[in-house]
């Protein structure tokens, strides 16, 4: 699904990933820990080619297409999804504009508008988000809660088959991060998506349980494991990977 080879990434000139690899196969769960600052959030901005991520080096491959010459649209269009850790506002462009959009641009026939309007409320339905919210600016004055619960109708609606998930408990308090990670499962096991996900807590990977765990340290993966090793941070921190 998304091999990452040799990367190396610059921010403002500054080296932050260097000789970066990574394989997610299909239908695989990721996880990318580590402590702040290390670079995880670049790894999911180096993908969506994010302007201030300048690649120097190495390749980025979707289904065996090279995409790190692509642009942000493109990739998207691609089906990838990246709910970052701060979704961001768009005012004055509502969800169901945008959705529109974005789902017309991703067929080669206009949705006809009954079939969205359809689609639309089951999703709120399933997701148990208000069907004002279609209407209401994306995530315009929304807490962060409803922010992540409106990147899920985003999600369900476009169906990407990757989705990247930095930091989804940011903003979430205990039961709302239970609410917007049972939906996520229930998408993957609906889908069968591959998914990357950021996190400094094992709380959300005892939800969204990853068949691999990476630490991200000087810019690449040091260490990779299956599921005891995010146990293992839990219980030691990073100190013995710092
Ligand atoms: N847009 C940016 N402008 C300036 N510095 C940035 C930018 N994005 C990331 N950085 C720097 O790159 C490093 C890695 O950031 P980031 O990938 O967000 O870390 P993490 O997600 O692991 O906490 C940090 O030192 C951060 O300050
Ligand atoms: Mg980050």
């Amino acid at each position: 699904m998304l091999a990452i080879k040799n990367l190396n990434v610059q921010v403002l000139n500054q080296e932050i990933l260097k000789n970066f690899n990574l394989n997610i196969q299909d239908g695989e769960i990721h996880a990318l820990m580590g402590p702040n600052g290390v670079g995880k959030s670049t790894v999911c901005k180096a993908i969506m080619k994010s302007p201030e991520y300048e690649i120097t080096n190495g390749t980025i491959t979707f289904q065996d297409q090279q995409i790190n010459h692509l642009n942000t649209d493109e990739i998207s269009k691609l089906g990838i999804y990246y709910i970052s850790q701060n979704p961001t506002t768009i005012e004055g462009v509502s969800n169901a504009e945008m959705l529109r959009m974005a789902m017309n641009a991703r067929r080669e026939e206009q949705l006809n508008i009954f079939e969205f309007n359809k689609k639309c409320n089951e999703i709120c339905e399933k997701i148990n988000l208000p069907k004002s919210f279609l209407h209401r600016a994306i995530n315009d004055g929304m807490s962060g809660g409803e922010k992540k619960k409106n990147e899920l109708l985003h999600l369900w609606m476009l169906e990407p088959k990757l989705i990247l998930l930095d930091e989804l408990d940011s903003g979430l308090d205990i039961d709302a991060l239970k609410i917007v990670s049972a939906s996520i499962m229930e998408y993957y096991q609906e889908k069968k998506p591959s998914i990357l996900i950021i996190t400094h807590h094992n709380q959300i990977l005892e939800e969204i349980k990853p068949d691999w765990v990476h630490i991200l340290k000087n810019g690449h993966i040091i260490k990779s494991g299956d599921k005891s090793l995010a146990h293992e941070i839990e219980k030691n921190g990073f100190k013995d990977y710092l």
